[in-house]
């Protein structure tokens, strides 16, 4: 992981200081790889060990169950150790969640039952134990009613002893759960938003990167950002393509960057396409206006295609929320995969 050497000092100091952090980026910006980076040097450090939940496509409390369950188990050490012992002591079964859950209905075990003992032998456990809860795919947790009230209702208590960082990657939605007062986790957490890397890091890492390499990248850094706009997994694929097809100890050129594009935008069109597909009309157009214009209410393109202002608001709304689309100022919306958005223009000339 680079450029992101400030955000990781940062989140690690939240949680040294057990300030509940709610860590708000697109898709693919590395939110997932900063926690662990972050967890990690927090354990080399002796600081705190952690308990990571993945909530990704939650769909029931049993299947909420699962995960906690799971990620108990893949505690170590002296952590470990605590876990076993709080829920042997609250006759907890730990590893065994999904076989019990799936039992015939008379024999198994009510699973929000099973949430909250499972929940009481993290909370337990961070009682005697220096402990990092992390969530990751935080939002998904509104696909289950009622299990952000149950998850707060657990953890309210405990925000002293344990570090707690819930990431998300629906910007809107991770805002809403975390600043709307309907919400059980209103201001339970401070927000902190990952944007793109900046020009200066992106340069840094892609010169540096070839050059540790005894290569060279020419036109590649300014290349990579300029068609990347800092979007971290979409600048290291492309930067990463035109490594490739430098040889070794030469650098690389127009050409170089050329193929390398080439290569990334064969390799992504057809999920390209079928997301596309995937996506309402109404919302692809949209998404074609903003591609074209950067705005999804110019007047010209709602002309072009027949959209009125109530369907374009409707669909940008939905793109928004499904984190496709990111907020700027004031009406303005970007398109968050850059790579997307080349393929837009290529695919709607
Ligand atoms: N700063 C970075 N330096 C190098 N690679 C990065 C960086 N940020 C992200 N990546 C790469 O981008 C990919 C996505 O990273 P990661 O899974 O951490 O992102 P995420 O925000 O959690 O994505 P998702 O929304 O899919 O969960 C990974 O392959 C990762 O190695
Ligand atoms: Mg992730």
């Amino acid at each position: 992981m680079r450029g992101r050497e400030a955000a990781a000092q940062d989140l690690g100091l939240r949680l040294g200081d057990r300030r509940p952090t709610a860590l708000i980026a697109p898709r693919r910006y590395g939110k997932t790889s900063l926690v662990r980076h972050t967890l990690h040097g927090l354990e080399q450090a002796g600081v705190a060990t952690s308990v990571q939940v993945d909530l990704f496509g939650v769909d029931s409390f049993s299947d909420f169950a699962v995960r906690i369950d799971k990620a108990l188990v893949a505690a170590r050490g002296r952590l470990r150790r605590t876990i076993d012992s709080v829920a042997a002591g609250l006759a907890v079964r730990l590893g065994v969640v999904s076989i019990e859950l799936r039992r015939p209905a008379r024999d198994s075990p009510d699973p929000i039952a099973s949430c909250h003992g499972l929940l009481e032998v993290l909370t337990a456990a961070a009682e005697r134990e220096p402990l990092v809860l992390a969530i990751d795919e935080f939002s998904d947790v509104v696909r289950v009613d009622g299990l952000d009230a149950m998850l707060r209702t657990h953890l309210q208590h405990h925000y002293e002893n344990m570090g707690l960082v819930f990431a998300g990657s629906k910007p809107s939605m991770m805002r809403e759960l975390f600043s709307s007062r309907q919400r059980p986790f209103f201001s339970q957490a401070d927000i902190v938003e990952l944007g793109p890397l900046d020009q200066v890091a992106v340069t840094d890492i892609i010169h540096a990167g070839f050059s540790s390499t005894a290569k060279q990248a020419g036109p590649v850094a300014v290349r990579a950002y300029a068609l990347g706009r800092g979007h971290p997994q979409r600048t290291m694929q492309l930067a990463d393509a035109a490594w490739r097809r430098t040889p070794d100890g030469s650098e690389a050129d127009e050409a170089i960057w050329a193929a390398a594009l080439g290569s990334v935008q064969a390799a992504l069109d057809n999920s390209f396409t079928a997301f596309y597909e995937e996506l309402p009309a109404t919302q692809g157009t949209v998404m074609r206006s903003v591609a074209r214009t950067g705005s999804a209410f110019s007047a010209s393109e709602a002309r072009f295609h027949d959209l009125s202002n109530s369907s374009i608001s409707a669909a940008r709304n939905n793109l928004v929320r499904d984190g496709h689309l990111g907020s700027l100022q004031g009406n303005k919306v970007a398109i968050t995969d850059p790579l997307f958005e080349d393929w837009l223009r290529r695919a709607f000339p």
